[in-house]
């Protein structure tokens, strides 16, 4: 893959040159004895070399850090060897402590039927959701799904959402026309779908300049051999700021992580717990006879499957895979009147085209980081109809989470989930365990942010919306705030 060096090339050797000359006409005034003298020369040449380098400067400026990027792959010895593309990803793979270097045998347990059913969906998953950035289309190209790294990249642009031509988001890479002409000569016969392989640049408003090797496969229907879309690839060959990617990459990597960790008990436990159940109820009431709601972090699917069986059709967003794939088992009944997107709930702008009834965040808000919850609120206005109604929960200011899981461990106790004789109730315990040690690192780790009940009524009122009303009266075993607002 050839490097986009010209540029950079020229800069660079114009620049030390101009550098050069400067320090050559410094020294050379500087060494003229001027006392006595009436000459001009020394002073004139003070003064060009003095342009020439803030010429120097101005000229390299701009590509500042493009030119660190190449210096340091011309000098590879300043590559800091944790940051240099494969060592980082030795380093990821690489077991830590004692033992380390003396990873034991395959225990068979462990691999149990994995060499045989490596299609099974845990694991088919895990293979698609990798480190490259990955999408899915359409036969016609729209978007169906994409992955975390995807989301990334270009999770940010307007073009990129569910049903969306991938020609949008094509523009907002370098040479759209290339593109369009490759596409046309690669993808005319649809009839003889091709693997197609293609060199791409971004101009990352995150990570600069981003090179990629695509290659897009189609994806066919495993019994028939028909065309059902096309699974997409985008390799990452170049990062120009290598340091700020892959901090963001494992940032992302590890939230994705503490959600599908989550996801098992969390969907075992909730459900049983009359707290929980009475604050979906107050979610469903609250959107009254509205037909299309939206669920912002819709997670495993209960209060998603409480509204498709209200009759409503429901959109649900979520960009965990592990949870989605628990709400889509849960709610298969409904599949007519339900959409799943896969994807970041701080993008959900890229749904404007859509006009809800009713948009409701059951306990998601607060997984965001504070500055961020008012562009989501806003986003969620825009995305109401005329009238359309928001209803919401967050932990109130000073949660006790003690108090909350007391209250859980209650009703699972009570409903004979806590051991019991009959064989058809699990014993939850465990997973209430797990469940409880989870929130406490998140709200130690202060991922778990807390609201006051006039702060989400400024935030609310800011955000556009309009009868706001607040309480914290009796929410969630009184550890939760509901809101409810109109468009
Ligand atoms: C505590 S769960 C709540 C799930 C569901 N609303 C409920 O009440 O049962 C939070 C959910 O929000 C999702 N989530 C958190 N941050 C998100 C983001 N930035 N974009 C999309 N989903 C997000 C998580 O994946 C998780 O499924």
């Amino acid at each position: 893959m050839p490097l986009q060096r010209s540029r950079v090339d020229r800069n660079i050797i114009a620049s030390a040159l101009l550098i050069a000359l400067t320090c050559v006409g410094f020294w050379w005034a500087f060494s003229q004895d001027t006392r006595g003298s009436d000459s001009a020369y020394p002073s004139l040449a003070f003064f060009v070399s003095l342009v020439m380098g803030v010429a120097a400067v101005l000229l390299i400026s701009p590509q500042a850090k493009e030119a660190l990027a190449y210096a340091k792959k011309l000098f590879p010895m300043f590559l800091r060897e944790e940051r240099a593309g494969v060592p980082v990803a030795q380093k990821l793979l690489q077991p830590e402590g004692p033992g380390a270097e003396m990873p034991e045998k395959e225990s068979e347990d462990e691999t149990e039927g994995l060499y045989f059913d490596y299609h099974r969906d845990d694991f088919h998953r895990a293979l698609f959701d990798s480190y490259p950035a990955t999408y899915r289309l359409t036969k016609s190209f729209h978007f169906i799904e994409w992955n975390v790294v995807f989301e990334l990249i270009f999770g940010h642009l307007e073009a990129v959402g569910p049903g969306k031509h991938v020609s949008l988001w094509a523009r907002s890479l370098e040479r759209f026309d290339d593109m369009l002409k490759h596409a046309q000569e690669a993808f005319s016969d649809p009839e003889k779908p091709n693997v197609d392989v293609e060199p791409l640049t971004y101009d990352s408003p995150r990570f600069s300049r981003m090179q990629f090797i695509k290659i897009a496969a189609p994806a066919l229907n495993i019994k028939t051999g028909e065309l059902l879309g096309w699974n997409c690839v985008l390799n990452i060959d170049e990062v120009t700021q290598p340091d700020e990617y892959y901090d963001a990459l494992l940032e992302s990597l590890r939230e994705q992580l503490n959600w599908t960790s989550y996801a098992a008990a969390y969907d075992a436990v909730v459900p049983h717990s009359g707290e929980y159940v009475r604050l979906a109820e107050r979610h469903s009431r609250a959107v009254g006879d509205g037909e299309r709601i939206l669920d912002v972090g819709a997670g495993t699917g209960y209060l998603t499957r409480k509204l498709l069986e209200a009759g409503k059709e429901v959109h649900a967003v979520d960009y965990n895979e592990t949870m989605l794939e628990r709400l889509r088992h849960h709610c298969c009944d409904y599949a007519k009147r339900l959409r799943v997107y896969k994807m970041d709930i701080r993008h959900l702008r890229s749904l404007e085209e859509m006009h809800y009834d009713g948009v409701v965040m059951m306990n998601v808000l607060q997984s965001l980081k504070p500055e961020e919850v008012k562009g989501c609120l806003e986003m969620a206005h825009q995305l109401l109809a005329d009238d359309g109604v928001l209803a919401l929960s967050v932990p109130r200011e000073g949660t006790d989470l003690r108090a909350l899981f007391e209250s859980i461990r209650k009703d699972l106790k009570d409903n004979e989930y806590w051991g019991s004789e009959d064989a058809t109730k699990p014993n939850l315990r465990t997973k209430y365990e797990e469940l409880y040690r989870h929130n406490q690192r998140m709200q130690e780790g202060n991922h778990l942010h807390e609201f006051s009940k006039p702060g989400m009524q400024e935030l609310l009122e800011g955000a556009g919306f309009r009868d706001v009303f607040v309480t914290d009266d009796d929410v969630y075993a009184g550890q939760g705030l509901f809101a409810s607002a109109k468009r």
